[in-house]
């Protein structure tokens, strides 16, 4: 799965961006290539809900159209003497879906690395929030009646088939939940059967519903949560309203002074000022790298970072790390730097090494420090590496 990318999703980039997104509903047949099961399959369900660390709400079952409630399907596990009063149990899971349920496994890119990778990817593209849900459905039943979602979905088959009818959205668009009557919402835009590797694209509001066939179905529905304007201009706000020149307490309440008023009207007069003055363009990058970053897809590889420094030796390759780094004077040989607003002094030829060493070049721990054996030039590169002054370019 790390290695499917956007355009498995989506196809021809452009052709998506501007007759799709955002727009109406798109089908792809056999857009996943190799076999989708290595995406997420039964097998994997299997291997996940008998881990013993699942605890509502990662799993969700609906018996009937209603929530069956958590304690129905959840049990006590004790973990080195302490009890963990709610994990899923196995067994009752099992038996809800044997009896018709619909299970649901939500956030997945919590608990699977791989769709976290996965997440990471559309992000990345996207520049907004995105989550992975799995749906499996026993055979015939409907999942859920027609309805829209207030988030931009892409639905990936998996195993099994899934008869679909999708809507064009609405207008106007609301970025809330509706639910419809089949009869109110007439002929369909697009009716499927959806096979193990089609994929679905609905923007946020298209109504549709969905009904597992033959063995069930297993789906994944990737789930991009819009950023309106409202959104965007809330952070950009939130930002400006951050300076000091708003961080006075006013008393607003009965007692409340005459030039209060006057005040409050400065104020707004401020914040429109710094409203006008906005580099848009640096501001929208900075607003599509904070969507980049939301929760569910962040990376983390400190442990593994941790041990390559340890193992560090002369011949290790490093560049300049995202440690913001200042220059001092030299002082008797000596050069004070600051490192993330802490002060270090390094001998002056590490520093001259540094002041050299341009954004995307690379040197060896040996040459880090000119003028002494390599090996401690290895230990003071080392040192500096801990210290994110450099960081080790990867093998390969
Ligand atoms: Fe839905």
């Amino acid at each position: 799965m790390a290695n499917h990318a956007f355009a498995d999703l989506v196809g021809d980039e452009q052709v998506f961006f501007t007759e799709y997104f955002n727009k109406k509903p798109m089908l792809r047949k056999n857009a996943v290539p190799g076999d989708p099961r290595d995406i997420l399959s039964l097998r994997k369900l299997d291997q996940l809900v008998n881990l013993e660390v699942i605890r509502p709400p990662y799993i969700k079952v609906n018996l009937k159209g209603d929530g069956v409630p958590e304690q129905g399907y959840s049990r006590n596990v004790v973990v080195q003497g302490q009890t963990i009063t709610d994990t899923v149990d196995p067994e009752k899971i099992y038996e809800l879906y044997r009896a018709g349920a619909t299970v649901t496994w939500c956030s997945l890119n919590h608990i699977v690395p791989e769709m976290r990778d996965f997440t990471r990817v559309i992000s990345e593209k996207m520049a907004v929030r995105t989550d992975t849900v799995a749906f499996l459905t026993p055979s015939a039943k409907k999942g859920y009646p027609p309805h829209h979602d207030p988030v931009d979905l892409f639905i990936v088959q998996l195993e099994g088939s899934k008869h679909w009818k999708l809507w064009n959205p609405p207008t106007p668009r609301l970025g809330n939940n509706a639910q419809y009557t089949l009869e109110g919402l007439g002929e369909p835009e697009i009716e499927v059967s959806l096979q193990p590797g089609d994929v679905l694209y609905l923007p946020y509001g298209t109504p549709h519903a969905a009904t597992a066939e033959g063995s069930g179905s297993l789906h994944l529905s990737i789930m991009m949560r819009p950023r309106m304007w409202r959104d965007l201009l809330r952070e950009t706000l939130d930002d400006l309203v951050g300076a000091d020149v708003f961080n006075e307490y006013p008393h607003i309440g009965e007692a409340r002074a005459a030039d209060v008023e006057a005040v409050f009207k400065e104020k707004i007069h401020e914040l429109v000022a710094r409203l006008e003055s906005v580099d848009t363009s640096a501001e929208l990058d900075r607003l599509a790298d904070l969507g980049r970053h939301l929760p569910g897809s962040s990376k983390g590889n400190t442990f593994q970072a941790i041990a390559d420094m340890d193992d560090m030796g002369p011949a290790s390759r490093l560049r300049r790390g995202k440690a913001p780094l200042a220059f001092g004077e030299d002082d008797n040989g000596r050069t004070q730097l600051t490192v993330n607003g802490h002060k270090i002094a390094v001998p002056t030829p590490i520093a001259e090494t540094l002041a050299a060493l341009g954004p995307d070049a690379s040197i060896t721990a040996s040459h880090v420090f000119p003028g002494v054996d390599e090996l401690r030039s290895a230990k003071a590169a080392q040192g500096l590496t801990r210290l994110g002054v450099f960081e080790l370019v990867p093998a390969g």
